[in-house]
């Protein structure tokens, strides 16, 4: 028999988390205006709202901590962190963020201009917001089978090249400051872009005289993804992918609160001495000095100790593992879900879960609610909310997928709260023809406003 996958670690601390009562949630989330991340944690007793800055640290990135070197200048902490990030990464220059967006602020805050376009692969929803605030557009060039929730497509993030190359011919290079590929392609539902992708993209690139940028927050992931689904790179170690993916890169943004497996954290990765000594003025304006930027010596330290944890293949493998188990519980219980399963999160295709609901009156939100109301599952909408209005007609967008995420944190669930989980969604199927009305709108921010909106029942 063929030994099953199990987690490399064992557990030494836990925290209680807290069952509560149908009336109780169904009072909470009216409290909440119906938006999940109003909700207190401890009215929560699943949250796959996240995997972001919700991992478990080991001991060894706990201890770690401990030996910090808190000092504002030249820390020996900082030079540890420099020295990881090129050593997983290959760049040279790095800079610390406290978390992805602030990398993005301080890095297009050198790069993006009024009028510019940036084209990519499913900007996530702060990446877009940052090119949308500084009056500049994102453009989406990904592969239509992301638009399938039924393709089996194994590389699903991928860019198209057409697309891709049809903005780059009609637009001037000038106006295209980088073109940015995120891995795994979270908003298209965690799904990898392959090795041959990446490095096309690259040589596109190079002809336009353009940059190329990664929105690395889950590289490791898409690593995983390459070793286990690409041709060539099966006896290739997880480091050996990476180093691999970041050298058709111009630079990196990088939320260290996925695959590094920290509370919080970021940096910019860059080759380009110019580009790095630019950015670092941004950095010191909004992060902190160049040896710090936003970070305590303790978060350096931890996130130089989880760089590595999180391109362990054995790590990788029970953490795609669980997301597998509870894909495959969901579709086992013919639940509607994206496919392939994504590296970090399960996501449910709510306009078939709740086909009765029309888009204006927000399906994926609306089934989000009541998977809270359910059994204290918290997911995430990743539909119509999210998307925004337009900036310029501020009509609402309704993208081709109106899916609930859920994401499921690094090392801190076990399969028994998997099999919990799907249950809560399975009961939610069995009564979803008494599911006929979603939300409307009372209060909005004028971007991304899914984190703050406030909703009233229809
Ligand atoms: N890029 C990607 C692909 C992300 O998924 C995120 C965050 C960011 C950038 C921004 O990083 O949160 O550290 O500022 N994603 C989280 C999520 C919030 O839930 O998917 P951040």
């Amino acid at each position: 028999m063929n030994l099953p996958y199990a987690e490399p670690f064992k557990i030494k601390m836990v925290e209680n988390i807290y069952k509560s009562t149908f009336e109780h949630r169904t009072k909470w989330i009216k409290e909440a205006s119906f938006n999940l991340f109003n909700l207190r944690s401890e009215q929560v007793f699943i949250d796959l709202l996240t995997d972001s800055g919700t991992g478990a640290m080991s001991d060894r990135q706990w201890s770690a901590m401990m030996s910090a070197d808190e000092s504002y200048a030249g820390a020996s902490s900082y030079y540890r962190l420099k020295e990881t990030v090129k050593d997983i990464t290959g760049f040279c220059y790095f800079l610390p963020t406290h978390q992805g967006r602030a990398a993005e602020n301080v890095l297009f805050s050198v790069l993006v201009k009024e009028g510019d376009i940036v084209p990519g692969n499913s900007h996530f929803d702060t990446t877009k917001g940052h090119i949308e605030f500084r009056k500049a557009t994102a453009v989406d060039c990904t592969i239509d089978e992301a638009k399938d929730t039924a393709s089996l497509h194994p590389f699903k993030g991928n860019v198209d090249m057409t697309k891709l190359e049809d903005v780059l011919q009609k637009n001037p290079s000038g106006k295209i400051p980088f073109i940015i590929v995120t891995v795994t392609n979270n908003t298209a539902g965690g799904q990898p872009v392959s090795m041959e992708n990446i490095r096309e993209v690259s040589k596109l690139a190079q002809k336009f005289g353009v940059r190329l940028i990664i929105d690395s927050a889950r590289f490791a992931e898409n690593a995983w993804f390459i070793k286990t689904r690409e041709k060539g790179y099966a006896d290739k170690s997880i480091r050996e992918i990476v180093r691999e993916m970041f050298s058709y890169a111009d630079g990196m943004t990088m939320s260290a609160k996925k695959d590094a497996i920290v509370n919080m954290g970021g940096f910019i990765g860059f080759n380009d001495e110019e580009l790095f000594r630019e950015a670092s003025t941004f950095n010191i304006m909004f992060e902190g000095f160049l040896t710090y930027g936003g970070l305590s010596g303790r978060d350096m330290e931890a996130l130089a100790r989880g760089l590595y944890e999180g391109t362990d293949l054995g790590y990788l493998e029970s953490r795609i593992g669980q997301v597998a188990y509870l894909g495959n519980l969901l579709k086992k219980y013919d639940i509607p879900v994206l496919e392939p399963f994504g590296g970090h999160a399960v996501f449910i295709d709510a306009l078939k879960f709740l086909p009765g609901i029309i888009r204006e009156e927000f399906p994926a939100q609306t089934l989000a609610a009541e998977l809270y109301i359910e059994g204290g599952l918290r997911g995430v909408e990743i539909g119509a909310l999210m998307a925004d209005r337009d900036p310029v007609t501020r009509q609402n967008r309704y993208p081709d997928l109106e899916m609930v995420r859920l994401a499921i944190p690094r090392r801190v669930y076990t399969d028994n709260h998997m099999n919990y989980a799907a249950a809560v969604i399975r009961n939610v199927f069995e009564r979803r023809e008494n599911i006929t009305r979603g939300f409307k709108i009372i209060r909005e921010a004028p971007i991304m406003r899914h984190f703050t909106i406030e909703l009233e029942r229809c």
